[in-house]
């Protein structure tokens, strides 16, 4: 049997920490090479490779070294910090991604994974279980940049037959890995603070919905596409994937009926205008359809395992 040697590229991320583990779990240890721009130490136990995602030579000879045949790539600027850097999330985000497919169209791998965002979605788009197809006015670099990606990835398929498969990740709440640089972000800081201090400050506002997922599921949901057969991708844009809506108002609630000392204020930043920007809610009717996307947490839930596994930290 020939086995898939996989490449994740920002591994050292929220979402690569956890997934080089479950690729891990069913590819074997040998089998996955995760790679990030600097040496992560979360690492341990995998032969691991160090170069900039924008770096395509080192790519190239990673692959070619490790006899890669799938890549999922990761690295990214996310929406907060794109903001603030935005020449170089831009640079980021789109180069590297060209780099990754290119190596695709030439046939050195086999398959790609690039994830997009909720952030392809902006202030003209319809806010309540957007659906897959509507307007896309994405008003930040990184929402620009995963729209570009999209229709890039889509157009390598259809092009050059390139077999890239994609979703658009709600903000995604776990507690193995931290976030970073995200919009959604309050929604992990918040659990670790309840248990710490017993209070937390928001960066958004008290009603601000937005769509979110528990890490576990997103990560049984990239693998889902990713193994689902070729012919039940038929989107090869990104597909809307969704779990659950709450206000951060609505998540201390149910944490207060779990740490009843706790308290939440609030003091909106720039990223309350993001937030803003994008969806409350998702349809992903299309996702279920296609290939059996279906949640397993939801808010009580999410908010349950969260404080379980980080209170033993505090
Ligand atoms: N969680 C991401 C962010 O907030 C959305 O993709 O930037």
């Amino acid at each position: 049997m020939i086995t898939d040697k996989i490449l994740v590229i920002g591994a050292g991320g929220q979402i690569g920490l956890e997934l080089i583990h479950a690729l891990a779990a069913d590819y074997g240890y040998e089998n996955v090479v995760p790679a990030d721009i600097r040496d992560v130490p979360g690492f341990k136990n995998f032969t691991s490779a160090t170069f900039n995602a924008l770096d395509a030579k080192a790519l190239f000879e990673t692959v070619t070294s490790h006899g890669i045949t799938q890549i999922y790539h990761l690295a990214a600027l996310l929406s907060a910090t794109g903001e603030q850097q935005p020449e170089l999330a831009w640079k980021l985000n789109m180069e590297s991604l060209f780099h990754v497919l290119n190596l695709a169209k030439e046939g050195h791998i086999k398959k790609v994974y690039w994830p997009s965002s909720i952030a392809v979605f902006g202030p003209t788009t319809p806010r309540h279980l957007t659906p897959q197809y509507t307007v896309m006015e994405p008003s930040t670099i990184y929402g620009i940049s995963k729209q570009a990606g999209e229709r890039w990835c889509a157009w390598y398929h259809n092009k050059f037959n390139v077999d890239v498969r994609s979703l658009r990740y709600p903000g995604l709440i776990g507690w193995k890995t931290p976030p970073g640089g995200g919009t959604t972000d309050y929604a992990v800081h918040i659990f670790h603070e309840a248990l710490k201090h017993k209070q937390y400050t928001c960066f958004l506002k008290s009603d601000t919905a937005l769509p979110m997922m528990h890490m576990d599921d997103a990560i049984r949901a990239t693998r889902m596409i990713m193994e689902a057969p070729a012919s039940s991708v038929k989107i090869r844009g990104s597909y809307n994937v969704s779990a659950m809506s709450f206000t951060p108002a609505e998540l201390a609630n149910i944490i207060t009926t779990l740490i009843p000392e706790f308290e939440i204020s609030y003091a909106p930043d720039f990223r309350q205008a993001i937030a803003d920007s994008w969806p409350a809610s998702i349809d992903d009717t299309e996702a279920r359809s296609h290939w059996g996307w279906k949640p397993s947490f939801d808010v009580k839930g999410l908010c349950q395992d969260m404080l379980k596994h980080l209170k033993p930290n505090y």
